[in-house]
């Protein structure tokens, strides 16, 4: 069969490299990609939000299945457009990617049924956002409600902090029209696990867990970027944690949009904290993460594909989820200054040292094809990723396989995975 990936980054990279997995493709596209998926995939120049373009193509090539890979053609209602012409797709309708798309939609959602999450309010005028801040409890927490990059969550200490968040947010509108509502929510603690699930609008299969590090610098210190690195699994997702959520946020989140007339299909990605009290519910994602994918589909063994289409054809039933008994890090290397301003165009040296390795990946992000080789052309350049036998021994190897690779400015996190030493 022929699929088509929609998406540029190292997410979809993974994804790429899985579906040229399965026995049942012959031929994968990728709109509209970038150099490392050229590797398993013609890469073909359509804009993500393009959907009338990427419909069309998807038709005159006779495409059999289109996966989506990011959230803003989802959001905008990508697989309504495929749909109505009769093709088949992986991803949320419109109406269901809105639990990524409204933070304010999300919340609501779990205070009606129950599922557990931080107490929140939502605001359509800052004046009034203001006059509750006068007396909310500090440290508190300001979401912009629509999509922000991962960028819209203002953590504020002091009542001073949270009327500037206020400004930012809502008055100057940093993050865009995302700011027209926002969300101010309690503040919590604890560690923050990703769980990515598959769903078919009823039944739901969670993959092995993972954990990003958002921060920009060692230490969880500096601005938060898109991720700087994951490992999977999470030690701290223990038997008790996944019975808990099982029980009281999975199934309960499925059953609740069904029950809204807005069923799911694709993935839910749970951001979760492990807090004191319990598993709670940070955000949702209504697509893979970047870079939680890039250890989570290494170590799946089921073919993708087939679980693709059990979603879309309400068969997810049918279908265990098998991982390898193993541990995957991703250690991202990117430019110097992401997430503000940084240099592209350095060329990269090294990437063929993976092509005989087994168990190293270098999913591409930034790149692009230069005149004498790759270059880099973002912010997120590669994500390295390595298994091992255990979280260890997969740091181990990841770290390793980050000096193979050099470019002008390169930049990494030193303590991905990290944590795993307080387990
Ligand atoms: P979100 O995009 O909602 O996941 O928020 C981005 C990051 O902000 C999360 O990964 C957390 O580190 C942090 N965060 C979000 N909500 C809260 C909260 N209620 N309490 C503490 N930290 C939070
Ligand atoms: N790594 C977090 C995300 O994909 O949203």
């Amino acid at each position: 069969m022929k699929v088509l990936i929609v998406g540029s980054g190292g997410r979809e990279h993974a994804i790429a490299w899985k579906v040229a997995q399965s026995p049942k493709v012959d031929k994968i596209y990728c709109a509209p990609g970038n150099a490392g998926i050229e590797e398993y995939a013609e890469c073909v120049n359509i804009k993500a939000m393009d959907f009338q373009g990427l419909a069309d193509f998807a038709q005159e090539k006779g495409v059999d299945l289109t996966v989506i890979g990011m959230d803003d053609p989802l959001v905008g209602g990508v697989v309504d457009v495929f749909e109505s012409k009769g093709l088949k797709v992986f991803g949320p309708r419109k109406n269901a990617a809105i639990l990524e798309g409204s933070k304010a939609f999300s919340k609501d959602l779990m205070k009606k049924y129950g599922i557990p999450t931080a107490a929140y309010e939502t605001f359509t005028d800052p004046g009034e956002a203001l006059a509750y801040l006068e007396t909310a409890k500090y440290p508190v927490v300001l979401k912009a409600d629509g999509l922000a990059l991962g960028k819209g969550v203002l953590i504020c200490a002091t009542h001073e902090e949270a009327r500037e968040g206020v400004r930012t947010i809502m008055e100057d509108r940093k993050f865009g029209d995302a700011g027209s509502k926002m969300v101010v929510e309690e503040f919590m603690t604890g560690r923050e696990v990703s769980v990515l699930s598959f769903v078919d609008g009823k039944t739901i299969r969670t993959m092995t867990s993972a954990q990003d590090h958002k921060r920009a610098g060692d230490g969880d210190t500096g601005l938060n970027t898109g991720g700087m690195g994951t490992f999977s699994p999470s030690p701290f997702y223990t038997k008790e944690v996944d019975a808990f959520c099982r029980a009281h946020i999975y199934q309960p989140t499925v059953d609740a949009m069904a029950a809204e007339g807005r069923p799911f299909k694709g993935v839910i990605f749970f951001g979760l904290m492990l807090t004191p009290e319990g598993p709670r519910v940070l955000e949702y994602n209504a697509r893979f993460g970047d870079p939680e994918a890039q250890v989570v589909l290494p170590r799946m063994k089921t073919d993708i594909v087939e679980v693709f289409e059990a979603c879309i054809d309400g068969t997810l039933d049918q279908i265990e989820l098998e991982f390898e008994d193993n541990a995957a890090v991703c250690v991202v290397l990117a430019s110097k200054g992401y997430p503000v301003s940084y240099e592209k165009g350095y060329p990269i040296s090294g990437l063929d040292v993976f092509k005989d390795k087994s168990g190293y990946y270098a999913f591409h992000a930034g790149t692009a094809k230069g005149e004498a080789g790759i270059v880099t052309n973002g912010g997120r350049v590669l994500g390295i990723t390595a298994t091992g036998e255990d979280l260890k021994s997969a740091r181990k190897n990841a770290y390793e396989a980050v000096q193979w690779v050099s470019f002008e400015n390169k930049y990494y996190r030193n303590d991905i995975g990290k944590a795993i030493d307080e387990a």
